[in-house]
């Protein structure tokens, strides 16, 4: 047979399931050594469906490893999406190896009747047990009620969960994941309201460059996104046990990324630093993007901090380091400064190739980034006059396969002082300023030879400590 991880459109630096059908990352959790990856899957078709929790591990977040469906619907409902906890003190009752207890908190989702339940293991995540006295927290008579995500409080010695309702954020407590009690909510008159509220987490992170850290509520929309369909917005504030308090301006909306494939983002619980991952699709076409045999990939986890910026706090996001996957590395060359009408070009050899470099001197108004086929192409420009990034796909390749799929993206930013590009066969993802500007987005390109083309519009640029290499395959 074929190379397994091979087909056409298949990843090759990011998670997705041998075949069928995903959603949302779900219950990711580290213990002894495993990143756990749970997430939204329909093993029997390609599109959504009666979900279950697929599940994957990795040592070091780039490998993945598939293991069997976790968990399967049952009678209370479709398993929807939730999260996991390691009960270090099995506050639950519910330990009974050696091994701490695994609990997973997610959505029943029966006929518009959604209600939180758990399941647990306790043999490092391998078999699950749902719980008896299911559900934990019915339904108090919202339509939308689900996506719970849980971290042990150490100033209450609690657990919190945090539960999208539709248009807001419920806070819940509990001394042992069984019994809640219910504790405030947030977000009625904050953020964007285009859609529905999903797929909450609520994170301590801290300042960059000082010893402070601030509370930060994730809060996916759907539709209601900076470019249309599905996004991540978020809000910093301060957690007292209780409530959320904003410290952003009311009707300002801070997004995590504003390219139109980065949704459902949730980070890692019990790791050492703040990660997430998001589901790198859009509720707008993921139901037919033309990939083979499965549907649906996960973004490049990234590490989370908060940057001060004049008054305003913002998400930073870093992707982790891909060292270990570089393979002949192109270029690291001190200074090149690129004239407007001389573009740089470079052959590019794989379809997984990391870019990266500072601007020392933007003389013009504009610089773009091209990749370039021969009859398709993926335009990336940033335009100083306008104060906005674009990537444009309208010529990207496969766009038939949905009306809302071929479209220019817009990001606003200011100046550019560093950039990583991180190309995969489907997908694209930039980091402006160390992370402070985020980008993500599909392509499916039918061609494999690509130029990449940096040019300078209205004046010089001069690239400083730049990298471009190709990446192994993580499925080699
Ligand atoms: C987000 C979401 C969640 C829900 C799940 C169902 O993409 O709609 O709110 O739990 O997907 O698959």
């Amino acid at each position: 047979g074929g190379k397994m991880y091979d087909e056409q459109f298949r990843p090759q630096l990011h998670f997705s399931p041998k075949e069928k059908w995903m959603n949302d990352p779900n219950g990711m959790v580290y213990y002894k050594g495993e990143y756990h990856l749970f997430y939204q899957y329909y093993p029997h078709d390609t599109v959504w469906g009666p979900m279950h929790w697929g599940h994957a591990i990795s040592k070091d977040l780039i490998h993945w490893e598939e293991l069997p469906v976790a968990l399967y619907p049952d009678e209370l409902g479709q398993i929807f999406s939730g999260s996991a906890v390691i009960d270090q003190q099995n506050t639950s009752g519910l330990k009974t190896t050696d091994e701490d207890v695994m609990v997973a908190i997610f959505t029943h989702h029966g006929e518009d009747h959604e209600k939180q339940s758990i399941a647990y293991s306790n043999d490092k995540g391998r078999t699950w047990t749902k719980y008896k006295g299911n559900p934990v927290i019915d339904n108090p008579g919202l339509k939308d009620f689900r996506d719970p995500k849980v971290f042990w409080h150490e100033d209450s010695q609690k657990w919190i969960m945090s539960l999208a309702c539709g248009d807001h954020i419920q806070f819940y407590a509990s001394p042992n994941l069984l019994e809640w009690d219910y504790l405030s909510e947030f977000g009625r008159d904050y953020g964007n309201h285009g859609g529905v509220w999903e797929c909450p987490d609520l994170i301590q992170l801290a300042v960059e460059g000082t010893n402070e850290t601030k509370w930060v509520l994730i809060v996916s929309v759907n539709p209601g996104g900076p470019n249309g369909g599905s996004a991540v917005q978020y809000f910093v504030g301060d957690f007292n046990g209780t409530t959320f308090t904003c410290l952003d301006d009311m009707n300002r909306v801070k997004w995590a990324d504003y390219g139109r494939d980065f949704y459902a983002a949730v980070s890692w619980s019990h790791s050492t630093e703040p990660i997430w991952i998001g589901w790198m699709n859009n509720w707008q076409y993921a139901n037919t993007v033309p990939t083979h045999p499965g549907r649906g990939a996960m973004s490049i986890p990234r590490k989370l901090y908060l940057r001060k910026k004049n008054e305003n706090l913002v998400l930073v996001q870093v992707p982790i380091d891909l060292k270990s996957l570089q393979k002949n590395t192109h270029l690291a060359t001190a200074t090149l400064p690129i004239k407007p009408d001389q573009p740089f070009q470079m052959q590019l050899h794989d379809s997984q190739v990391m870019i990266e470099a500072k601007l020392e001197k933007i003389a013009g108004s504009s610089f773009a980034f091209t990749l370039k086929g021969e009859h398709e192409r993926i335009e990336m420009v940033f335009d100083r006059e306008k104060r906005e990034f674009s990537i444009d796909r309208t010529n990207s390749g496969q766009l038939s396969f949905s009306e809302h799929f071929s479209t220019v993206d817009i990001m606003p930013i200011e100046t550019v002082e560093d950039f990583m590009i991180i190309l995969d066969r489907t997908s694209i993802e930039v980091f402006f300023n160390q992370g402070e500007h985020v980008m993500t987005e599909l392509i499916f390109p039918t061609e494999r030879a690509f130029t990449l083309e940096l040019e300078a519009i209205n004046g010089e640029v001069h690239l400083s400590d730049m990298l471009i290499c190709s990446l192994e395959s993580i499925w080699k």
